[in-house]
């Protein structure tokens, strides 16, 4: 069992129950050679509280240990208390071409030795397979999966996927593999593409595959040891890695760093703090490969737990970001995340607590900027004015930064206002949505950002329908402004903001839903910011100050309900959960029956029977995707029930 504790994207700190302990991900699982321990089993318990780890059934079956396996069990032979992984021999039959044992075989074993997780015996899809080979790979990996999942017994089953680089055999793989009664997916068949430093394609294949897999299930990335990858691949959705490279780099002589590995003979100065550098100088490490391997331990175990940080405050695609500077072949891969961002930014939150880093010309085309400009593109309707003025980036926001500008000129031209940021076009009224207000950006910024941020800004103004458009330079602007838009323009900003924040969010047409009537504003004291929006003496909206999005009340819930058909805003839930969610409990993902296919998590949803019946409005934590395969878990916060209308008879 899997359950998710918190989430970004598709990334995710979760507990995994196994029959020995229940273990915190993402995970790290120090791969024990049984023929060559560095670092004993129950040192990986005690002194590195190691949850869990890794050890290849294959090789003991083969080894002369075999029976003492057999006899006392993987734990108590590796003097491991906590939860064992085995692995199967497909590796090895990488390496060396074949394996003489079968699937059935090395299930059996494991389930003898008593590993709490066992992996089927999958055949290793080499990235130069062509279609035809790869597909057959895949074809053997499901016929296998199944045969282990027959015989499994009670030990939890790790099923792999395979499929080469060819996304749709990675994809179909994925999903026929992870429809069976697999505990852990595991994406193999990966190491070639990490010796090799491909990093663009490890992201093709973990998109690809993560776009089949059951996302409740826990994904195994096998072979993926190495600290720099951590970040990249748990940004995408994995959960557990297996490392050998702490015992391997060791053998060679070879320090471990968070950003890359060094020959320990070149090492004056380790910078470490973990126990082992503390502890020695650094001539006593170079003469121990059992202390090479335990800093390293520590630099990959530290490196999850950066991971782990990251995701619970929100800052991994930061960290990302940083990483892919430790290696340019990472960076590429990290350019290349654009080409998924129509699969990314469904599991993008709405909004990240704090602040939004530029860390390089690659944050702009980050999923939920992508989002943004989208949706300043297809929700966003501009108002009418007779040209546009175009504002430089600048501080923000930008409503402050240039309100003395704005005032002088909308007194004498008839234009609105945009501005071209370097996240995209921002038209004045949206600069308070995340994370457009709150985002750190230096002043010199690359040219490959700035060029960025022109094409986003055409993208947008080619179809906003202003017959032009001028940036704005110097006072003499100005000048030109009023001859070729005369006659000044006058807003209300409250009005103009709320109608555009309410199109961006809940999608265009909302606006007129939810505002017809007379509308009034309860303005912050303090900031000057709407609070509350209430429409004919009903409070519709309250806009939040943390992101500057909306909070759906009821009534507002019921204006979009008429306005909007099914399944739009929808989450579709049970007959048997309208009662508990009217009073205002939380809807469990078990009983969604269908959703929206564009709510994302984080956004405000519209509850309702499957006859469409208005039953609450909730924050939904998950997207379509994700509410109707998870069992367990909340899928949606109710902010509020709706009682079914009165029936009263007619008199
Ligand atoms: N270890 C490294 N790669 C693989 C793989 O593709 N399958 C299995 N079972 N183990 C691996
Ligand atoms: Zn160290």
């Amino acid at each position: 069992m899997f359950e998710i504790r918190e989430r970004d994207g598709l990334a995710r700190i979760g507990r995994m129950e196994t029959a020995h302990g229940s273990v915190s991900t993402p995970v790290l699982l120090p791969v024990v050679n049984p023929n060559r321990p560095i670092i004993p089993a129950k040192d990986l318990a005690d002194r590195f509280r190691a949850e869990i780890l890794i050890t290849n059934a294959y090789i003991l079956g083969k080894s002369p240990d075999r029976e003492a396996v057999l006899r006392d069990g993987v734990h108590r032979f590796l003097g491991f208390p906590g939860a064992v992984m085995t692995d199967s021999g497909a590796f090895q039959s990488h390496v060396y071409g074949d394996v003489d044992v079968t699937n059935a075989e090395v299930i059996g074993f494991q389930k003898e030795i008593g590993a709490d997780l066992g992996t089927m015996l999958d055949p290793f899809s080499e990235p130069f397979h062509d279609h035809a080979r790869a597909a057959a790979d895949v074809e053997e990996t499901i016929r296998r999966a199944k045969e282990a999942d027959s015989i499994r017994g009670e030990m939890a089953l790790v099923g792999a996927v395979q499929g080469g680089l060819h996304a749709d055999l990675r994809e179909q793989c994925a999903r026929d593999v992870s429809a069976l009664g697999v505990s852990v997916c595991a994406i193999g068949g990966v190491v070639p593409l990490l010796e090799s430093y491909r990093f663009r394609d490890l992201v093709r294949v973990i998109v690809a595959s993560k776009q089949g897999l059951d996302p409740s299930k826990p994904v195994h990335l096998f072979g993926a040891g190495h600290p720099l990858v951590f970040p990249l691949a748990v940004l995408l959705g994995c959960d557990l890695f297996d490392s050998a490279s702490y015992a391997k780099y060791a053998r060679d002589g070879r320090m471990l760093f968070p950003e890359g590995t060094r020959h320990v003979a070149e090492v004056r100065e380790s910078g470490c703090l973990c126990p082992v550098c503390v502890a020695h100088p650094i001539q006593e490490i170079a003469a121990s490969e059992r202390l090479l391997a335990e800093h390293n331990l520590h630099v990959c175990f530290g490196a999850i737990r950066d991971v782990r940080r990251a995701i619970a405050d929100g800052s991994l695609w930061e960290l990302v970001e940083r990483r892919g500077r430790a290696h340019p072949a990472l960076l590429d891969a990290v350019k290349d995340l654009r080409q998924h961002n129509e699969f990314l930014e469904e599991f993008e939150p709405l909004s990240r607590p704090g602040a939004m880093y530029y860390v390089g010309p690659e944050t702009a085309h980050r999923p939920i900027l992508h989002r943004l400009r989208q949706r300043v593109i297809h929700r966003y309707a501009a108002p009418p004015a007779k040209g546009l003025l175009v504002l430089p980036e600048g501080d923000r926001p930008y409503s402050e930064r240039y309100a003395s500008v704005v005032e002088r000129v909308l007194t004498t031209a008839n234009v609105h206002v945009a501005v071209k940021s370097i996240w995209g076009p921002v038209p004045l009224e949206l600069d308070h949505v995340w994370p457009l207000s709150q985002s750190i950006v230096p002043e010199g910024i690359e040219l490959e950002a700035l060029e960025a941020a022109e094409v986003f800004f055409r993208e947008w103004a080619a179809g906003a329908g202003y017959p032009f458009g001028l940036l704005w330079e110097d006072p003499r602007t100005l000048d030109e402004l009023r001859s070729r838009a005369p006659g000044g323009r006058t807003v209300d900003w409250h009005a103009l903001r709320v109608h555009a924040t309410a199109d961006l969010q809940f999608g265009r047409g909302a606006a007129n839903a939810l505002l017809g009537g007379t509308v009034s504003y309860i303005v912050s004291q303090n900031t000057g910011k709407v609070r509350n929006v209430r429409v004919d003496g009903e409070h519709v909206l309250s806009l939040r100050a943390e992101d500057g999005w909306f909070t759906l009340k009821a009534a507002g819930a019921r204006r979009l309900w008429k306005a909007f058909s099914m399944p739009k805003l929808r989450v579709v839930v049970d007959p048997d959960a309208v009662p508990f969610v009217r009073e205002g409990k939380n809807v469990f993902a078990k009983f969604v029956r269908d959703a929206d296919p564009e709510i994302r998590p984080g956004d405000e949803a519209l509850v309702v029977s499957p006859d469409n019946e208005l039953c609450a409005v909730a924050q939904a934590t998950m997207n379509r995707r994700e509410m109707l395969v998870f069992k367990r878990g909340v899928a949606a916060r109710v902010r509020e029930g709706v009682s079914p209308p009165s029936s009263a008879p007619p008199r």
